[in-house]
């Protein structure tokens, strides 16, 4: 049988072997939910870049330009990492260029896997139904706040865990970490989140919209897959 385990940080990432794995990215508030809801609107694909300088870099070639730096747009970009900057107006048949303060560091970090997907509670059964149908050994990598823990892309982490555990080995004890956290806070989601890092500072930005808008379950049900350097919507 396969195995799940979760990284619960990128800086423990070279602690596992991604070879012919498939790396789960994960990053609740809110990097990988935009990214989710941008593809599920019809961008046409989405550039992840670990810097803002090489996300400038695109600029001038008819690219949306996002780029967010502790949860505020950096000066200069035409978004930041709002989900609704993803609208379908706003992006439908275009290509973005995104980097994140966490996110799309993370993307960056799993390039040695064998595929890489973008992984939110948006999508959450579209992402559990692909790792079933791929059959392959999954890592779910949560973006965590600048390499330290958080408990939203952990608890996403269990939630997969728990979908997926008849179907995969989950036995490292991060997935059990993971499941447990979930099952506690399953029960009321949103109040549990108000305990998250991430959302107190989102919520300071005057943004906490945003964190209830990816707390929404099953409302897509595309997934976003890299390819070739670019998220792209998979067939
Ligand atoms: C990230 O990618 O670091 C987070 O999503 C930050 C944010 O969007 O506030």
């Amino acid at each position: 049988m396969k195995h799940l385990e979760v990284c619960l940080t990128p800086a423990l990432l070279p602690l596992y072997d991604l070879q012919g794995s498939i790396v789960v990215v994960i990053d609740i508030f809110r990097a990988t939910s935009s990214i989710s809801y941008g593809i599920d609107n019809g961008a046409a694909a989405i550039i992840p870049v670990a810097s803002v300088e090489e996300c400038l870099s695109y600029q001038g070639n008819g690219f949306l330009l996002g780029a967010e730096r502790n949860g505020e747009v950096v000066n200069g970009f035409d978004f930041g990492n709002s989900p609704f900057s993803y609208t379908k107006e706003k992006v439908e048949g275009k290509t973005l260029v995104v980097t994140t303060t966490n996110g799309t560091h993370a993307i960056n970090e799993s390039k040695n896997a064998d595929e890489i997907v973008i992984g939110s509670f948006l999508n959450l059964t579209a992402v559990c139904d692909y790792l079933v149908k791929q059959n392959k050994n999954v890592f779910l990598l949560c973006s965590g706040w600048k390499n330290k823990v958080n408990l939203e892309d952990t608890l996403f982490a269990g939630a997969v865990v728990h979908q997926l555990k008849e179907q995969f080995d989950t036995w490292c004890d991060s997935s059990v970490l993971a499941e447990d956290l979930f099952l506690c806070a399953k029960g009321n989601l949103h109040e549990y989140m108000k305990k998250t890092s991430h959302s107190e500072r989102l919520k300071k930005l005057g943004i906490e919209k945003d964190v209830e808008f990816c707390l929404n379950i099953d409302v897509l049900h595309s997934l976003p897959v890299i390819k070739d350097g670019r998220i792209v919507k998979s067939e």
